[in-house]
């Protein structure tokens, strides 16, 4: 592929990141994208891509060293713990053109009792909280309560685990104890009221202004098939989700980020950025579960490749807050992604730690199949695990039951070293029994349903 003449940097090392990555990379004013660290994988398929390996993503200085030694037009901040830090800030504060939103805009994600309090001064339609300092005074709380489904969360960034899950009172006694492990993330908990439906993540564009919903996925978080054992970063995920109907986003767009885009105004923290609404649907309709200030991790692999509007034209419209007058376009694709892991991740991994991937390079020239590396190097022609969540495989169909079946196909012939990968079995199963139902009211056999659209 020709290239223009911008150059790019995307910090990180993920499979979000390196999504993002080949998605600059695909435009055409686009001439080289850098990554600080990147990963294996991330600069092995595209000649346009380039790893700084030594330079992690906490480097804030050495960052800056490469974006002057490489001429970088355009900054991508795409992760919670670097917007935390105001990197967005920061870098523009040196002259740099970054995408990404300010620290203050993202005090949505990183203070979820900010965040709480933002809700309901702006009306939005949240679950009952109530915020403590106070580990005493939270156990009293608890007790006069009936036993019922409550989440115990850690105000502060915990690397997707400070939510804890109580069925009754003794395990929301438990986890308010627990809030102590998060360090300073625990000093301020919320104890919310538990809400049940099914999950899905949103995203939107936002100029600071204007925005536009992109597309939305659903992600599976728990390591084992059947939605069991331990949360993770991510197992899976499925886009478009079909849980969300074009009646859910009227009423989303109207309801919550309006509402979200005019009080961040006028606080004086005009929300700039991918803007991530992590939503429920309850029988009463949605609510808010949590806002993010990026894409989400494993939903850009299945959200970003579909998109046909170039990447770079995309963020220079949301910078110059033009984003009226462009319209995204999205390929009529369904795909899945499916996180490749280290045996025993989330917990102890050990064993496969250093242990050759084997079969990538095959997998990766299948048609409608793209990997996307995240806990994994490159050492001599090898690939080696470095990390729990090793690789995504992103497949994509006509439907999901299309997509899933690739998916499978070409995960089966993939291997760590000493049978060391781990993989649900199961990723897109919500979306598989729903275009089932859909297809047998419809009268449509199952085996007729890979080729319908
Ligand atoms: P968070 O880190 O805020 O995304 O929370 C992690 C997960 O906990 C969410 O994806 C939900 O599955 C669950 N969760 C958090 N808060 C609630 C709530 N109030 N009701 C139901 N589920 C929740
Ligand atoms: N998929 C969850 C997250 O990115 O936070």
């Amino acid at each position: 592929m020709q290239g223009g003449s911008m150059n790019i940097l995307v910090i990180g090392q993920n499979g979000r990141e390196h999504a993002l990555a080949e998605s600059y990379a695909k435009s055409k004013k686009v001439k080289k994208v850098i990554m600080t660290p990147g990963n294996g994988l991330t600069d092995f398929q595209n000649p346009k891509i380039k790893n700084y390996p030594e330079v992690e993503m906490m480097n804030f200085e050495g960052i800056v060293k490469i974006c002057k030694k490489e001429k970088i037009d355009l900054v991508d901040v795409p992760q919670e713990n670097i917007i935390e830090a105001a990197y967005v800030d920061r870098l523009a504060d040196l002259g740099f053109k970054v995408f990404g939103p300010t620290k203050a805009a993202s005090q949505l994600e990183w203070d979820k009792e900010w965040s709480r309090n933002f809700m309901v001064k702006y009306n939005l339609p949240i679950p009952k909280f109530k915020s403590f300092t106070n580990r005493k005074e939270a156990i009293k709380y608890v007790n006069k309560l009936n036993d019922k489904l409550l989440f115990i969360k850690a105000t502060g960034l915990a690397y997707g685990k400070g939510v804890i899950r109580a069925e009754n009172k003794k395990q929301a006694m438990e986890a308010i104890k627990g809030m102590s492990e998060f360090g300073k993330s625990g000093e301020t908990f919320l104890i919310e009221e538990g809400l049940v439906g099914e999950e899905f993540s949103l995203f939107a564009l936002c100029d600071g202004k204007n925005l536009q919903i992109v597309s939305f996925a659903q992600d599976y978080k728990t390591a084992f098939d059947g939605d069991m054992g331990p949360n993770t970063g991510g197992m899976g995920s499925v886009a478009p989700a079909g849980v969300v109907t074009d009646t859910m986003i009227r009423i989303i767009k109207a309801e919550i980020f309006e509402p979200l885009m005019q009080g961040m105004q006028k606080e004086g923290r005009p929300y700039r950025g991918i803007l991530y609404l992590g939503g429920i649907l309850t029988k009463g309709g949605v609510r808010v579960i949590e806002f993010n200030a990026r894409w989400g991790d494993p939903e850009a692999e299945v959200i970003l490749p579909a998109i046909k509007t170039d990447y770079l034209k995309i963020v220079e419209a949301v910078l110059a807050g033009q984003l009226k007058t462009l319209k995204v376009e999205m390929d009529n694709k369904v795909r899945i992604s499916v996180a490749g892991c280290s045996k025993g991740y989330p917990r102890d991994y050990s064993k496969a730690k250093g242990k050759e991937v084997i079969g990538l390079d095959e997998v990766i020239k299948l048609p409608g199949i793209t990997i996307f590396g995240a806990g994994i190097k490159k050492a001599d022609k090898k690939f080696l695990v470095s990390g729990g969540r090793v690789f995504y495989l992103v497949a994509d169909g006509k439907n999901v039951i299309e997509a899933r079946q690739k998916a499978y196909q070409a995960m089966a012939l993939i291997n760590i070293e000493g049978d060391n990968l781990h993989y649900r079995t199961d990723i897109g199963w919500r979306d598989v029994e729903r275009l089932k139902n859909q297809l047998s009211l419809r009268g449509i056999g199952l085996s007729e349903a890979t080729w319908q659209s």
